[in-house]
């Protein structure tokens, strides 16, 4: 059984006062749910001031990013090390505004997802495909690149600490969500090419996230599927009521 794990993504949103605020909204409300995993992903410079608020909660903490190399001089960089120091639990990898925005490749994600694993930080591996790879019909050959590029070196055993999240580029932030049948698709693809890449046992037991305009009313929807495991979370996931009641719905 995959437990489900929801993790919000607060992208480059907030300020400390407002981070503080709804990491303690969030502990307050999560308070006796324990059937869902949760996460929370703030900008690096609030880390530490979220994880405060977080002490003793049921919501763990995220980065957005992480840098491969251990340490030097590599300005603007986060190692594993730095981050799993402001207690952090987990790592969004290869976002696709890291792709697209920033110019991340594949080379370089899978880098991040070794080190993390190496690290002990759990990677959330972000894939997805653009609404022109999705209109060419492009979409399972973009996505198991992205996997197969991404996952390289990655071993089965590793890759249980491994979650993959499927958030189809043009669903972000756009208010236009996958239907719970496309969702379903492409995860039971993903979890398909799993099964290929390691075994089946592994395949079952790795968590695929759906993102892409997941908010409160369509999360039921969504976490119906049976290959879709979880949600991560970018605009609901900035108050505190549309993301505790995405978590209680799945709870
Ligand atoms: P969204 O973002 O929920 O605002 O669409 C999701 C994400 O980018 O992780």
């Amino acid at each position: 059984m995959r437990k489900p794990f929801i993790a919000g993504n607060w992208k480059m949103n907030m300020d400390c006062a407002g981070a503080k605020a709804l990491a303690a909204g969030l502990a307050e409300q999560l308070k006796s749910v324990d059937t869902v995993d949760v996460a929370v992903c703030p900008p690096s410079v609030y880390l530490q001031a979220v994880a405060t608020e977080l002490s003793s909660s049921n919501v763990a903490l995220g980065s957005q990013n992480v840098y491969f190399e251990g340490n030097g001089a590599f300005t603007g960089e986060l190692s594993c090390a730095m981050l799993k120091d402001v207690c952090c639990t987990y790592a969004i990898i290869g976002h696709s505004e890291r792709r697209h925005v920033i110019g991340e490749t594949d080379e370089l994600i899978n880098k991040k997802v070794t080190a993390a694993i190496t690290g002990g930080l759990l990677p959330i591996l972000c894939v997805g495909e653009l609404l022109e790879e999705r209109e060419a019909e492009k979409t399972t050959e973009v996505v198991t690149q992205q996997i197969k590029k991404g996952l390289a070196g990655v071993t089965a055993e590793k890759m249980l600490a491994v979650t993959i999240a499927y958030e189809p580029v043009w669903a972000i932030g756009t208010g236009k969500t996958a239907t719970a049948d496309q969702a379903q698709e492409v995860h039971a693809m993903i979890r398909a090419l799993l099964a290929e890449m390691y075994d089946q046992t592994t395949a079952d037991q790795v968590r695929i996230q759906y993102g892409g305009s997941a908010k409160p009313g369509n999360t039921a929807e969504l976490m119906a599927n049976p290959d879709v495991d979880g949600l991560l979370v970018g605009g609901a996931a900035l108050k505190v009521e549309d993301f505790a009641a995405m978590i209680k719905t799945v709870a």
